[in-house]
């Protein structure tokens, strides 16, 4: 089976954890992307969405999904659905890779409940083989670059898309830090998100997933977290 497949199962998997007349989050990436498009099939039963990227809020729109602004609802949501670049068997996550880290924990720290949708080679033993995405201040790129590398090891590097810094829906640049071996994925994101010049670690950790279905050749399987 295709990993596209398989996100497509796990997106469709989703629909369930749905409730009716409700806003919900909606996260961004490929897998999010499947989800969208199935929810466009049960547009009717909710109120709308709140998006976590430009992306996201383009494609929801095109489904005539309404879209809202954080500042436009009564939190909390009671779901927030989207994807991951990894995700432990604890529900600690790697996320950040569309760059729309920040948004995406703004939105899923005020839900109740974090479905994560992703295919199975996305489950991992231990954080780190993707590389990490921090977005960062862009004049803070550089010094930034040095501390982590300093800090923990590992090969920060810009964001580079096109021949330019990628530039996120917030207007920063990311440093992907490849090759760092993920110990306390907890104190890692406390710490970096410490650091000046930090907007946004793409570590998931003090606040994981709750649920994750995972997308496999044997069908979804359904892993729940203890949250905290
Ligand atoms: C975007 C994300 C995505 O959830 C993550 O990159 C997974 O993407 P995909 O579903 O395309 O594999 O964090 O910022």
């Amino acid at each position: 089976m295709s990993q596209d497949t398989l996100k497509l199962s796990a997106a469709r998997a989703a629909i369930q954890y749905v409730p009716e007349g409700k806003v919900i989050g909606v996260g961004t990436g490929s897998t999010a992307n499947f989800f969208i498009d199935e929810l466009a099939g049960i547009k009717g039963r909710i109120a709308g969405a709140v998006a976590s990227s430009e992306a996201t809020a383009e494609r929801l729109s095109s489904h005539g999904i309404k879209v809202f602004g954080l500042d436009e609802i009564d939190a909390p949501l009671p779901v927030y659905i989207d994807g991951a670049d990894e995700i432990t068997h604890s529900g600690a996550m790697i996320k950040g890779g569309g760059g729309a880290l920040t948004r995406e924990k703004i939105i899923a720290s005020v839900a109740e409940k974090f479905i994560c949708i992703a295919d199975g080679s996305k489950l991992v033993e231990r954080l780190g083989s993707f590389p990490l995405p921090v977005e960062v201040i862009p004049m803070a790129w550089r010094p930034l670059s040095s501390r982590l590398a300093a800090l923990y090891g590992g090969s920060p590097a810009l964001r580079i898309r096109e021949g330019k810094p990628f530039i996120t829906d917030n207007g920063n640049y990311i440093l992907d830090i490849a090759g760092l071996t993920v110990e306390d994925p907890r104190r890692m994101e406390a710490e970096i998100n410490q650091l000046a010049g930090v907007v946004t670690v793409g570590l998931f950790a003090c606040q994981g997933a709750s649920i994750c279905l995972l997308g496999t050749g044997q069908g979804v399987q359904t892993l729940h977290f203890r949250t905290c």
